[in-house]
């Protein structure tokens, strides 16, 4: 009896000295190595080939219109329309808010309905798309085969494969993948610089990761665990008509559900939501925290959405730890002469 108590004893304050300890942070650290498939390695000549076809508004189809229309470095590598959805060919509206190309390398699944499972897969998507670049592949292909400053480039960065759909794709994911973020002062924080950022923020970062319940699904160094969910953004009528993964495939787990996105840049990438619909890390924190823009007639969403009951300064402080994970822009150069 005795014995068992002692173990008793033991085990209980093991566990009280391990929560005493200081919270291990380097989950919240980006890991340093950039995820690669394995048939395209990353190279300085790869990089800055899909750099300037990243770059370059030939592209589509007529010559207005580049990766970057969208994705700007500028703007925190989205679009920053004024209206909600990107614009792209002929000023034709997609259905979409573009989303941040920073750190796309290490998503597991592309686009808000997961539908393209690597950078390579998404690359040449939107440059057939209509209601982006609306270059049909059959002729782009051609198109870049008659500019031999490019052809030359392609042969040096991918000997004997040629320029082709393949090719080109891989360039551009190659670029993508040093798309990443920069040290923010949560990052130094972290590292253990204890005044990095302020202490609205710092309890900001306690409340998100336990009243507020963020980390549900906004979890680890990227703030985002990569699933998918229904967090009641829109009721029944509006539902029907942007069904999100489900028009990848008909379960009903999927209906209605989006890509949990990174908060890292955040400041930067406004307006939010899938459908562009919020301008302020307010009101996103305000519909993610009170369950939902919508409390009835959602179908699907998920558990994990509901009413956490912050109050308006609880709500600051969030959001000014948001804003604590915006780095400095990366350090690049934007090409202004391409292959001719
Ligand atoms: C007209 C605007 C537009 C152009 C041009 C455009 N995109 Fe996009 N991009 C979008 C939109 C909108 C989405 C989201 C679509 C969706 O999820 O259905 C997207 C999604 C993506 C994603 C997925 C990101 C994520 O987190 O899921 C990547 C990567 C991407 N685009 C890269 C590119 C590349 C590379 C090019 C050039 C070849 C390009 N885009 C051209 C608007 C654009
Ligand atoms: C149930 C999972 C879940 C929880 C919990 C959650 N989020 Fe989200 N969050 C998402 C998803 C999914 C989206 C994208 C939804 C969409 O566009 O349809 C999103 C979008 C956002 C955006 C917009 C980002 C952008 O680039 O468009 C912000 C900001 C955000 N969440 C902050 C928070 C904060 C702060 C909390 C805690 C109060 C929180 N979220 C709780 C899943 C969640």
């Amino acid at each position: 009896m005795l014995k068992k108590l002692t173990v008793v004893v033991f085990l209980f304050s093991s566990c009280v000295a391990v929560l005493g300890a200081d919270e291990d942070m380097s989950k919240w650290l980006r890991p340093s190595e950039v995820p690669q498939p394995k048939n395209n390695k990353l190279t300085p000549e790869r990089i800055e080939l899909g750099k300037l076809l990243y770059f370059d508004v030939r592209l589509s189809k007529d010559d207005t219109i580049s990766c970057a229309t969208c994705h700007h470095p500028q703007h925190g590598w989205t679009d920053e329309v004024p209206t909600s959805k990107a614009v792209g060919y002929d000023g034709r509206v997609g259905p979409r808010n573009s989303p941040v190309i920073l750190n796309a390398a290490y998503q597991r699944h592309q686009f808000w309905d997961g539908r393209a499972r690597s950078l390579e897969q998404q690359a040449t998507g939107p440059m057939s798309a209509d209601v982006e670049m609306n270059m049909p592949l059959e002729e782009l292909i051609p198109k870049l085969n008659k500019i031999q400053g490019y052809v030359a480039l392609f042969e040096k960065a991918y000997p004997g494969e040629g320029l082709t759909k393949e090719t080109l794709a891989k360039a551009v994911a190659s670029f993508e993948r040093t798309v990443l973020s920069t040290e923010s002062p949560f990052d130094k924080y972290a590292r253990g610089d204890k005044n990095a950022i302020s202490e609205d923020a710092k309890e900001g970062f306690a409340l998100f990761k336990g009243k507020a319940h963020c980390i549900d699904c906004h979890d680890g160094w990227n703030f985002t665990d990569g699933s998918f969910q229904n967090i009641g953004l829109n009721d029944g009528e509006l539902q029907g008509k942007e069904l999100g993964r489900y028009n990848v495939k008909n379960r009903g787990a999927w209906y209605g559900v989006f890509k949990t996105p990174t908060l890292r840049d955040v400041t930067k990438s406004y307006p939010y939501f899938h459908d562009g619909s919020v301008k302020t890390l307010e009101e996103a924190t305000v519909i993610c925290a009170s369950g939902g823009r919508y409390e009835n007639g959602v179908r699907n969403k998920s558990d994990a959405m509901k009413d956490r009951k912050l109050t308006h300064e609880e709500v600051a402080k969030v959001v000014e730890f948001m804003k604590s994970l915006t780095g400095p822009d990366i350090d690049l150069k934007i090409p202004t002469k391409f292959p001719q």
